[in-house]
This record gives structure tokens, sequence and C-alpha cells, in this order.
């Protein structure tokens, strides 16, 4: 049996071990030079659950983000994903085996300009999980039409709106089967009126029991989607509760302030929106749950 492979069933073992619980970061402590980004963080996710973390601009969310998945190593503190001790990674093929289980949608799509949509979809999987052709399309044409994109398979991504973009983005996380997706600000780049379709599809995904963490500025959706919401400030989580509570009951003044502006931004963009386009906009998540 191979390294990996030995990974993967200590991972299965641990995970058993762990009771349902896919994600927990414990006391993370980092630092770039001499500032603090992350001072303490706790955060835990159970499988199947949708979990957004939101707060200011700087507060540490991206970062938190980013050492899940072993993109940056925090100084302290604990990181497992799937009973895998993240920082206890030390080889390269111990990081790509982690990073095969947990997606990451950014802002930027990325797509490869030069394939078509299908073949951004099918090229990972056949080269990293040595998937066949016929799978790697099969699975692929099934995701597309997942994200209401089944008619642009041989499209190139200069055609599509940023929308169907960043849709196809998320097909092609999906197309790794990961047991993870983190997504970090996946609407902001976009033209409002693409934003509902987005929304839409990460909500699908999270009610047919994708675990996901969310970055979000979408208070709305955040509220909407999550199982459990994280309020950041200044590299700790100050608050964390059911969507409910943190967004209607709110225990700290700190996070009732960010909600009174993130709201008042929220209702000012999108009558902004309303004005100039004097029709109104599409991205009413509340849509999806009535
Ligand atoms: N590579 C880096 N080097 C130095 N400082 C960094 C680096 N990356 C992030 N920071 C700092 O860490 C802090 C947290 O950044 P982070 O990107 O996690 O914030 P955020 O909550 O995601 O903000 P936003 O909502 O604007 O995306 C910021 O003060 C940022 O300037
Ligand atoms: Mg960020």
């Amino acid at each position: 049996m191979n390294r990996i492979a030995i990974d993967e069933q200590t991972a299965l073992v641990n995970a058993h071990a762990a009771g349902h619980v896919l994600l927990s970061l414990r006391d993370v402590h980092l630092q770039y030079g001499n500032t603090s980004v992350l001072n303490g963080i706790d955060l835990s996710v159970q499988r199947g659950q949708a979990v957004s973390i939101i707060g200011p601009s700087g507060s540490g969310k991206s970062t938190i983000l980013r050492c899940i998945n072993g993109l940056v190593s925090p100084q302290r503190g604990e990181i497992h994903v799937d009973g895998i001790d993240v920082r206890a990674l030390t080889t390269d093929a111990q990081r790509i085996a982690l990073r095969k289980r947990i997606g990451f949608v950014f802002q930027q799509y990325n797509l490869f300009p030069h394939l078509n949509v299908l073949d951004n979809l099918t090229i990972a999987p056949m080269r990293v999980l040595g998937r066949s052709r016929a799978e790697a399309e099969g699975d692929a044409h099934a995701l597309l039409a997942r994200v209401r994109l089944g008619n642009k398979a041989k499209a190139y991504a200069g055609a599509l709106s940023g929308g169907q973009q960043q849709r196809v983005a998320i097909a092609r996380t999906l197309a790794m089967r990961p047991d993870l997706i983190l997504f970090d600000e996946v609407t902001s780049a976009l033209d409002p009126e693409t934003v509902g379709e987005v929304l839409n599809v990460i909500g699908e995904l999270a009610d047919e029991g994708q675990t996901c963490v969310l970055v979000t500025h979408e208070m709305r959706f955040a509220e909407d989607i999550s199982d459990e919401v994280f309020f950041t400030e200044g590299g700790v989580i100050v608050e964390h509760g059911s969507a409910q509570q943190i967004f209607h009951d709110p225990v700290h003044e700190r996070t009732r302030l960010f909600l009174q502006r993130a709201r008042g931004e929220d209702c000012a963009g999108r009558m902004r929106r309303r004005d100039q386009r004097d029709t109104p906009t599409t991205h009413d998540t509340s849509i999806r749950r009535s």
C-alpha cells in the first residue's frame, strides 16, 4: 500500500473516531511578519453543514480558508480535515491528497481560456484522479445540467457571462467530488444580474448536503443558507451560532453594529442598482426557500 493510501485509510479511521465533525480548527494563530492576522480561531463544521464566515474586510476570513486547505501555515493551533492533521502534512504528495478532498472556489474563476467548458471540467479528474475520458465526460455533462449550463459544453469561457463562468467553476470543483467546498466571495466580482443564479446553485448544493464553508458579504444569502454562522473581527471569532441567532438576536454589540452596517449597504446597493436599471434585481435569494 502506498503512502497516500495509508494516509487515506488513517483518515477514515480517525473520521469514525471523531464522529460527524469534518473540519475543526482549534486555537489557530497566524502572523505575517509582526502582524497578527488570526488570534485563536476555533471553528468546527459537521459533515453536511453549510457554515458561513462573515465579518469586516481584513478580519481574517480568507486567511482562515487558506489555512484550511494548507495554502498558508499557522504558527499555532490545530486544523483537522476528516481526521487529517493539516499542520502535520510535510510532503507535496500529502498536500495534494488533502486538496483533492477540498474544493476552493474564488472570486476569480480562472477557467482555462483555450479549453471549452467540457474540457475545463474533465482535465483535472482525468489527470489528477485518473478517470477515463468517458467517465469524466459523463460526470461533466451531469454537473453542467446541475448548474443549468447543459447547453454550454462546447462554449469557451470568453463567450460566457461572469455568472455562467462562475457556475462552470463550481461544476469544475464538483467534478473532483470534494468532501468540503470553500467559497470565498464568489459573487463579489459579478454583475448584479448574475449574482442570483450563482447563489441559487450554491444554495441547492447546500440543500443537497454538500459540506461547505462560505465567506460572503451577501447577508441575506448567508442567513438563508447557513446552518451556523461565525462572525469574525480582528482575527478572532467574536460570536457564532445559528443563522437565526446571529442575524436576529446577536449577543455582541460588535456583531449587531456590523450587521446594521452590512444591511444598510445591502439595501443601498440594491436601491442604486434598481435606479440604474429601472428594473428589479434578480438576486432575491428568499425565492429559493419560498
Ligand atoms: N500575504 C499576506 N501578507 C501580509 N499580510 C497579509 C497577507 N494576506 C493577508 N494579509 C493581511 O491579513 C489580514 C486579513 O486578511 P484577509 O484577506 O484574511 O481578510 P478578509 O477578512 O478576507 O478581508 P476581505 O473581506 O477584504 O476579503 C489583512 O489585514 C491583510 O492585510
Ligand atoms: Mg477575503
